[in-house]
């Protein structure tokens, strides 16, 4: 049974699509990152699935419950985007108060609140005023705020969105280690780096369209690019690699290194056995990997972060120009 499924999911606000029919699925066990731009509609879509704005159209469901139904919100974390915690409460005296609304009892909380504050790093300062804390010990606050009650899916909305690199780091760790214990992570971001990081999965949202969805590895699969370098001195044989039927370019200007692209099923076999009969050295074969990065980027192309996205071209889906 999935933990989360969406289908045709549509949201408006007024005359504004945030949501224009999204379907997915999210397994037990996953870390599933949602990937987009600034208004491409991923809050939306947390905020739907736990009942705190409605859908307009489709489906949505969480652990095997139409979305926001109540019984079903103790089974969950959010940490929400951009989240302000009074600055008078101390993380533990926070922790305590999010604990009475969880419904987790007062044993429980005594144990499981330094428990949870040492899991995000943060328990040597649980006794200090949050309006002393970093951005990045106020993310962990707000992830160990999630976490309190044990729940079974866990959304985190830009958890990592202003904190340092080494904070990310340790963030992306403790997604890793919650994820080991069996939880299931939905992330919310418009780091690309992050997503590609640590996620199962990915779906990449676009002006409120999912444009990709799947494995970061079936995402950032080759697209069938080599490197090729000879041994210092020696010529590349443009002409015979173009005539098997290879498309090549040199990649610098002194053309020791170049780029090999095949055809529909070809393989890059046959231009290896040609140099080698040519009486050619191979010193360098690469099998070029296209990152998250570049996915992203031939989706989104033109669409710039923060802009209204009053809607132009449909986006093709499973498009893209690579
Ligand atoms: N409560 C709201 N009322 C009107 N428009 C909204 C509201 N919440 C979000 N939007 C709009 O919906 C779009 C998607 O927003 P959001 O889900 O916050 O995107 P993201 O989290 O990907 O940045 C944006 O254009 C945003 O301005
Ligand atoms: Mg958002």
């Amino acid at each position: 049974m999935p933990v989360i499924e969406t289908r045709g999911l549509r949201k408006s606000y007024g005359g504004l699509q945030a949501l224009k029919g999204v379907t997915l699925t999210v397994e037990r066990g996953q870390i599933y990152g949602l990937l987009g731009q600034n208004g491409a509609g991923k809050t939306t879509l947390i905020k739907i699935l736990l009942g705190i704005t409605k859908l307009t159209d489709g489906d949505a469901r969480l652990l095997d419950a139409p979305a926001g139904t109540a019984a079903v919100r103790a089974r969950v974390g959010y940490l929400p985007e951009d989240h302000q915690f009074p600055g008078y409460h101390s993380g533990y005296s926070l922790m305590d108060f999010y604990g009475q609304l969880y419904g987790v009892s007062r044993d429980d909380r005594r144990r499981k609140i330094p428990a949870t504050l040492e899991l995000v790093g943060i328990a040597g300062r649980m006794h200090s005023k949050i309006k002393t804390y970093s951005k990045g010990m106020k993310q962990r606050l707000g992830i160990a705020q999630a976490l309190l009650h044990d729940p079974d899916v866990i959304f985190l909305d830009e958890p990592t969105d202003g904190v340092d690199p080494v904070g990310r780091k340790e963030i992306r760790a403790l997604m890793a280690a919650l994820k080991e214990k069996g939880h299931t992570i939905f992330l919310n971001s418009h780091l690309l780096g992050e997503v590609e990081l640590i996620c199962d999965r990915v779906a990449i949202l676009q002006r409120g369209e999912l444009v990709r969805e799947g494995t970061t590895a079936e995402l950032t699969a080759q697209k069938g690019v080599f490197e090729i370098g000879l041994a210092p001195g020696q010529t590349f044989p443009e002409a015979a690699a173009k005539a098997l039927g290879y498309a090549v370019r040199p990649l610098n200007p002194a053309a020791t290194l170049w780029e090999a692209g095949l055809g529909d099923g070809q393989s890059i076999d046959p231009l290896v056995r040609s140099l080698v009969e040519k009486g050619l050295s191979l010193r360098h074969l690469v099998e070029k990997k296209v990152t998250l990065e570049d996915v992203f980027m031939s989706v989104v192309e033109g669409a710039e972060p923060g802009t209204d996205r009053r809607d132009r071209k449909a986006t093709a889906v499973g498009g893209g120009n690579r």
